[in-house]
Formats: C-alpha cells, sequence, structure tokens
C-alpha cells in the first residue's frame, strides 16, 4: 500500500514513524512533512492547496492518507479525497465541524446530553459584556473559530475577560465568542478511532497547555504529554458510554459519518468527566506519547477506519510508559526564533526525536517555527520514561530552547 500522511509537525513526523512498522505499507509520501521525515518517507511539497494533493494522489495511486492537522480537515480536505474515490482518514467538513466552531460542538453537546461547561455564545459585544457582569469571575472566554490552541483565555478577574472579548469582537472580520463556566479538575485527553458507527478508545493522555513551569504562562499548543495517563475504569467508562458515544451517535443523527480520530479534552471534575473541547485529530504531542505504545498496526486500523470497518478492532498496548517533551524556540508562542542552527545525536534505546519546526537551512538543519523538536522517553514506567526524555535533552538543546521541566510530574503524584 502506498499511504501519504498529510502534515508536518512532530505529530505527522510520530504517525509516519508509525505507519513506516507497518507490513501492509510499500511507500510512504509526507505532503509537506519535514526534513526528520526525510528517512521515512517521499516529501511531496505542498501549499494547502487541497485540490492539487487530491489530484496528486490519485496520479500516484495512493491508497490511504492520514490527515494530520486541524486546517485542511476544516477546510475539506477529506471531503476532495473521497469525491476521488481515495480512501482517507480524517473527518469530512461537516463533520470536523466539531473542532472548527466551538459554537457548533457544544450545541451538539447539549443536543446529545454530553456533559461540558456552562456556556453562551455571542457576536455583540454588548451582549457578551453583560452577561460576563452577570456571572463574574472566574470564567473562560473562547474564540469560536480555530486558533491553534491559543484562542482560550481563563480570566480569574473580569477585566481580563472583558479584554478577551474585545480582541475576539473588535476583529475587522467580525467574529464569535464563547463565553463558559470555569471548571475545577485535573486535565486529560482521550482520543478515539471511529469509522462513524465505532467508536475505540486509545489509551488516556495528559497535555501540558502553559509555556511554563507550574501550569503558568501563556498558553501554547502544546508542551509535552505522558501516557497512559491513570484513569480509573468507572471514568474510562464514562468517557466512553457518556462522551464519545453520544458524540458519534449524535452527529449520525444529524446526518454525518464522522471517520478518523476524535479529541477528546476533558476535565476529570468532583461530578466526573467533562468536556472542555472535541478537536477533529490526534492531539499533538499526545499522539507523539501515544502512538509509540501502540504495538497494534496503525494502517491496518486507519484502513478499517476508512472503509468502516472499525467494529471488532482490538487494539494491542505495550504494557510502558511514554513521555514526550516539546522543544520550542526562543520567543515562542508570540515571535518564535527561526534559523537556529540544530544539532542532533542518534538518541540512545528508549528515546525517539520527532521534528516539527525544523526546516533545512544553507548550513543545515535549524528552527523553522515556534515547537521545533519533541523528545519522547520510553520506559517501564512514567518516571523511567521522563528520566530517559530529560537525560537526552541536554544533548540536543540549542540556545534559548524554551521546554518544561515538570512534565508529567501531574500524572506521577496520581
Ligand atoms: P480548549 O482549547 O477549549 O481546550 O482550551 C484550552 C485550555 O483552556 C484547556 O486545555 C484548559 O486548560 C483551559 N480551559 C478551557 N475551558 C475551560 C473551562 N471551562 N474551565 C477551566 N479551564 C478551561
Ligand atoms: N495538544 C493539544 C491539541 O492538540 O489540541
Amino acid at each position: 500500500m502506498k499511504v501519504l500522511v498529510v502534515g508536518s509537525g512532530g505529530r505527522e513526523h510520530a504517525l509516519l514513524w508509525k505507519a513506516a512498522q507497518s507490513p501492509l505499507v510499500t511507500a510512504l509520501y509526507a505532503a509537506p512533512g519535514n526534513p526528520g521525515m526525510e528517512a521515512l518517507a517521499e516529501r511531496v511539497p505542498w501549499d494547502g492547496d487541497l485540490e492539487a494533493l487530491a489530484e496528486f494522489a490519485e496520479r500516484e495511486g495512493i491508497d490511504l492518507t492520514l490527515v494530520g492537522p486541524e486546517a485542511p480537515l476544516v477546510e475539506g480536505i477529506a471531503d476532495r479525497f473521497l469525491e476521488r474515490g481515495l480512501l482517507v482518514f480524517g473527518p469530512t467538513q461537516r463533520a470536523a465541524m466539531i473542532e472548527g466552531s466551538k459554537a457548533f460542538a457544544k450545541t451538539l453537546m447539549e443536543r446529545y446530553g454530553i456533559p461540558t461547561a456552562r456556556y453562551r455564545t455571542f457576536r455583540d459585544p454588548i451582549l457578551a459584556l453583560e452577561y460576563l457582569e452577570e456571572v463574574g469571575a472566574p470564567v473562560v472566554v473562547k474564540d469560536s473559530g480555530l486558533a491553534a490552541g491559543k484562542g482560550v483565555t481563563v480570566a480569574f478577574d473580569l477585566h481580563q475577560a472583558k479584554q478577551a472579548v474585545a480582541n475576539i469582537l473588535n476583529r475587522a472580520e467580525g467574529g464569535e465568542v464563547v463565553i463558559e463556566e470555569y471548571l475545577e479538575g485535573v486535565e486529560a485527553t482521550v482520543l478515539a478511532l471511529t469509522d462513524g458507527k465505532s467508536i475505540l478508545p486509545l489509551i488516556p493522555s495528559q497535555d501540558h497547555k502553559r509555556l511554563l513551569d507550574g501550569d503558568q504562562g501563556p498558553m501554547t499548543g502544546g508542551m509535552g504529554a505522558v501516557a497512559p495517563f491513570p484513569m480509573d475504569e468507572a471514568t474510562q467508562k464514562q468517557v466512553e458510554e457518556g462522551i464519545l458515544k453520544p458524540l458519534i451517535q449524535g452527529l449520525r443523527a444529524e446526518g454525518v459519518l464522522y471517520r478518523g480520530v476524535v479529541y477528546a479534552g476533558l476535565m476529570l471534575t468532583r461530578e466526573g468527566p467533562k468536556v472542555l473541547e472535541f478537536n477533529a485529530r490526534f492531539g499533538d504531542p499526545e499522539a507523539q506519547a501515544v502512538l509509540p505504545l501502540l504495538e497494534s498496526d496503525l494502517v491496518e486500523l486507519a484502513l478499517r477506519v476508512a472503509e468502516g470497518r472499525l467494529e471488532g478492532a482490538r487494539p494491542v498496548w505495550k504494557p510502558m510508559a511514554a513521555a514526550a517533551i516539546v522543544l520550542a524556540s526562543p520567543g515562542y508562542p508570540e515571535a518564535p526564533r527561526k534559523g537556529i542552527p540544530l544539532r542532533i545525536p542518534e538518541p540512545p534505546e528508549g528515546v525517539l526525536v520527532f521534528h516539527a519546526g525544523t526546516r533545512l537551512g544553507p548550513q543545515g538543519l535549524e528552527t523553522s517555527g515556534g515547537r521545533v523538536l519533541n523528545v519522547v522517553g520510553l520506559g517501564k514506567d512514567l518516571e523511567e520514561a521522563l528520566g530517559r526524555a530529560y537525560a537526552f535533552i541536554p544533548q540536543i538543546g540549542f540556545p534559548g530552547a524554551i521546554y518544561r521541566k515538570d512534565i508529567g510530574k501531574k500524572a506521577l503524584r496520581r
């Protein structure tokens, strides 16, 4: 089989690395990919034009396409591939609205009884500010559209909340804001494969969204992830029965067949798990921690998803733990520095390096974006996994590299 992975981040590097282990695969392609993927796949230059990529896939006889990032999904990449009769792992444009529009996701959750924070949506700044006065702080303000994980303000005072509303609604192109109840608890991620009928949760994981240790500093796309995140059976059951199944059944009732991976961002509250957000793709960096623990063939699973044959699939997991630490460029998330030279020695046993914001400059490998590298440690338990990842980082650290020193601390305490 010829398999194409769409995207260029750490998540896509992990997807390719895992796909490369499949006996079903004869050739791998990455569009546009990154330099870390060059040993695994043929890189296909791609500027984001969906029709051009679908045409390439048809011409090249690609058997299965795995889409990593949200932007092309929300733009309808799956629809373009399906129109040409090409198999794709990733939801259609309508189905991807669970991520593309927070307002849509909230309505769906309300309609199908999925536990989530109470909320209101606004396009009118006056009404939004009035509502803020009514509910008071703490409160959470979200941009309804895509914002690369950076459109959320958890406001502990009203001034900050109002500022966030103004930032979202006072843009020239207009916007929509979601104002929701602040939830207290522990955050966790559950990714689940679905063919629109069956749902198959993967092992739970936990991201670290803030830039700095102790969950301080600005929101980012994610600074590190651990898997499996300890979650008791009862909670896992609640997530599957009370969140994932109603989501898929609800979408079907709306006439939407979802095929790909669903990302449930959860707050584990005293009243049980509640949804913070749904995404239409693997998490980044959650995928970099979860996929290395999957013993089963990812390509076979993805094929079953794309063909609607997921029922009865039973993925096998390695009895191990993984920790993915993100190294970001100085200036991240506002203005990450590009062009910093990188030297990455061969990682030791039990350590993987997935590239994200890297590129080949005239002098060789260098930084090209915010999150630059993921160092993934694997071990018999989380402690060993973290130890391996953190021991390797000093060998590849580039000048000014930002990374958190406390990834996995919360999971270890549980
Ligand atoms: P989201 O992109 O909606 O997942 O929000 C990003 C981050 O904001 C989450 O990972 C949480 O840390 C935080 N957050 C979002 N919604 C809430 C909420 N209702 N209560 C508390 N924290 C939240
Ligand atoms: N790690 C958070 C996300 O992928 O949305």
